[in-house]
């Protein structure tokens, strides 16, 4: 039988029960990986880890909330005793909230920041020790274009992913000597349920698994290099 080009690796998917995670957790998981996904919602958890089982993937499912130390620890923890030592880290949990930055409260700006930033800190520094004693690892950032731009409503939610690009960029920086790798992927709009929005025209936005193609070219790089920083923008504007 034909190996598959990411058996006996094993990847640690976070939000992957719907949208975009889900979409490069069973991408993952058809390439090979075993994968761990966690969020906060089980029956949605459990059907996504269920559908990668049937793909032939080894599949784990945490209910871990991103933002808290104790909870990610837990996953890690938890997912490298099911399936081994994390090869792969998709930061992919995220929120979305818009609206003029005046107008929010402090705890808007704390929900978005801790989801969107302070849990990549939080989920990487608990992976990247491992990762470095095997000297290998692919950690891979979902940012957005909104991390490169700036738009009326988009104060918070733009600030989060402005915050996640430098730290990505750090990572990278720190990390490519111990044979890390670390890519951030600047979506523009994709077709999922995030922040409960619809894009304008659906036929003419990004769709889940163009993000998980992309997230499949990075992982499946020939050694030695890497692509740091990917912008992914549908073909047609809506
Ligand atoms: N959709 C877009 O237009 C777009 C464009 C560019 C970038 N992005 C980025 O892509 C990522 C995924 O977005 P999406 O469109 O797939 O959104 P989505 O459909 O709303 O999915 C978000 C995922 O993150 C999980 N999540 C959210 N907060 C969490 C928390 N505190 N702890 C654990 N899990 C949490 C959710 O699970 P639970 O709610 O069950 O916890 C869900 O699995 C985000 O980082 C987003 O900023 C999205």
């Amino acid at each position: 039988m034909e190996k598959k080009e990411l058996s006996g690796s094993v990847a640690l998917v976070t939000g992957g029960s719907r949208g975009i995670g889900r979409a490069v957790a069973h991408r993952l998981a058809t390439l090979g990986a075993s994968v761990a996904i966690c969020g906060r919602d089980r029956q949605a958890l459990e059907d996504s880890a269920a559908d990668m089982e049937k793909l032939g993937a080894r599949a784990f499912f945490h209910l871990a909330e991103v933002t808290n130390v104790g909870q990610v620890s837990e996953l890690v923890a938890k997912t490298e005793a099911a399936l081994g030592p994390i090869r792969i880290l998709v930061n992919n949990a995220g929120i979305g909230l818009f609206g003029p930055a005046h107008e929010k409260t402090e705890a808007d700006w704390d929900r978005v920041l801790n989801t969107n930033l302070k849990s990549v800190f939080l989920v990487s520094k608990a992976v990247v020790p491992s990762m470095i004693r095997r000297g290998a690892g692919d950690i891979i950032n979902i940012s957005s274009l909104a991390g490169k731009n700036t738009f009326a409503g988009g104060g918070i939610y733009c600030a989060s992913k402005w915050g996640l690009m430098g730290l990505s960029g750090c990572m990278f920086e720190d990390l490519r000597e111990y044979g890390i790798r670390v890519s951030v992927i600047c979506p523009g709009s994709v077709a999922t349920e995030f922040s409960g929005s619809r894009p304008k025209d659906p036929s003419k936005a990004l769709h889940a698994e163009d993000v998980a193609h992309a997230v499949e070219a990075i992982v499946t790089q020939r050694p030695g290099s890497f692509l740091s920083e990917m912008h992914l923008r549908p073909l047609r504007k809506a």
